[in-house]
């Protein structure tokens, strides 16, 4: 053990998901009880370094928090440091306020920093780094899109959020003989919608990474029909699209790092494949659904291993590393190698050729079978 670190702050950065209070829980507590380290929690992810917003963590203001969703402390999937967005008469001004945030970390009196996020917090972190902040990062997201690891916590929970929707969605689907679209999120990868896609037997999963075809998803829900199953269910990521087409945008948040929102792809393919097929559909959008409430046993499971490794990162004074799973380890992966990827499903995954292999039509002619 070594006591050279005494003091650290706690941030989760980018859009929230189950699991981040059972990090925050995990980091504090072990910090406090196996190396007597002082923890301090940024609110409202980087926001709270550039606007002076933090507050003690101690032992017991982080009991009680494991099941809770969301995050105590607050995120933003806007805030930036290097390129803060301010309103000025009407305008959006961005200006680098890095310089600030680094005596603000030294006012504080802090050794370093645990992020908690993304893709985008990871980036966030990597330019600290470079200006001498040492940081560990832990991998969230329920779109498992995080290079480096094999799953972010907050997936899981996800998974079973959008599994159970498709579960009774079916119910319905069955009754009033219609093919039910579900859009399911994960942004530009698809394992949200291909994970809880098998886990409810969607007929059909369609995935950013696979350009769907029309025609095979018509011929495939109407075989369906003609063969007395005359109902379908498409679980359809919020990134999937047509051959030569391109992905539905919802919104674009002119602030934010990733300006793009995507959604909306189930009502239009809805709308396709009844006018192709004539068969009546309906589309359900779950949206955040899929980001509130309380986290998995898994997800609690991973979360609290995660924050106790983070931990031992630091006890050790080990910095720009990020926690990871590696099969059934947790080992870590250089910060500077994670910010601004997404890991995507290969295009020979296993998985979907599980999909394939129990006849789940995957938007194109069968590869497998
Ligand atoms: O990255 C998590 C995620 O929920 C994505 O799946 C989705 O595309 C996006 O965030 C939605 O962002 P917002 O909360 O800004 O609408």
């Amino acid at each position: 053990m070594t006591n050279r670190v005494k003091h650290v702050g706690i941030l989760t950065g980018g859009g929230d998901c189950p699991g981040l209070n059972a990090v925050i829980r995990a980091v504090t507590k072990s910090l406090i009880l196996r190396y007597g380290i002082k923890v301090t929690g940024i609110e409202d992810g980087f926001d709270g370094l550039v606007e002076r917003r933090t507050r003690p963590l101690d032992y017991d203001s982080v009991s009680g928090i494991l099941q809770a969703g969301g995050t105590m402390l607050g995120t933003s999937n806007k805030a930036n440091p290097f390129r803060h967005a301010v309103q000025k008469d009407g305008e959006i001004e961005y200006h680098d306020r890095s310089d600030e945030v680094i005596h603000y970390i030294e006012e504080l009196g802090l050794d370093g920093l645990v992020c908690i996020g993304g893709d985008g917090t990871m980036a966030i972190s990597k330019k600290l780094i470079e200006k001498g902040v040492p940081v560990v990062g832990v991998p969230k997201t329920i779109d498992n899109d995080i290079v480096g690891t094999d799953i972010t916590f907050g997936f899981d929970s996800a998974v079973t959020v959008a599994a159970e929707a498709m579960d009774r969605i079916h119910t319905t689907a069955q009754s009033h003989h219609r093919i039910m679209l579900v859009e399911i999120m994960g942004r530009y990868a698809g394992w949200l919608a291909l994970f809880s896609g098998i886990a409810a037997g969607a007929d059909v999963i369609l995935v950013p990474e696979i350009d769907y075809d029309l025609d095979v998803i018509c011929d495939y829900v109407h075989k369906r029909s003609q063969k007395g199953r005359r109902f379908s269910i498409v679980a359809v990521a919020e990134g999937a699209k047509s051959q030569g087409g391109e992905m539905t945008v919802q919104r674009r948040v002119e602030t934010s790092p990733d300006q793009v929102r995507l959604g909306g792809v189930a009502v239009k393919l809805g709308q396709d494949i009844e006018d192709q097929t004539g068969l009546e559909t309906r589309a359900t959008i779950l949206g955040h659904l899929q980001r509130g409430g309380t986290p998995t046993p898994f997800d609690r499971v991973l979360a609290t291993r995660y924050g106790v490794a983070a931990a031992e990162l630091i006890g050790d004074n080990k910095w720009n590393l990020m926690v990871a799973l590696h099969g059934d380890h947790i080992g870590t992966v250089a910060i500077e190698e994670i910010g601004g990827k997404v890991r995507k499903i290969e295009q020979d995954s296993a998985l979907l050729r599980t999909a394939e292999s129990v006849g789940t039509c995957l938007g194109i002619a069968l590869r497998y079978i």
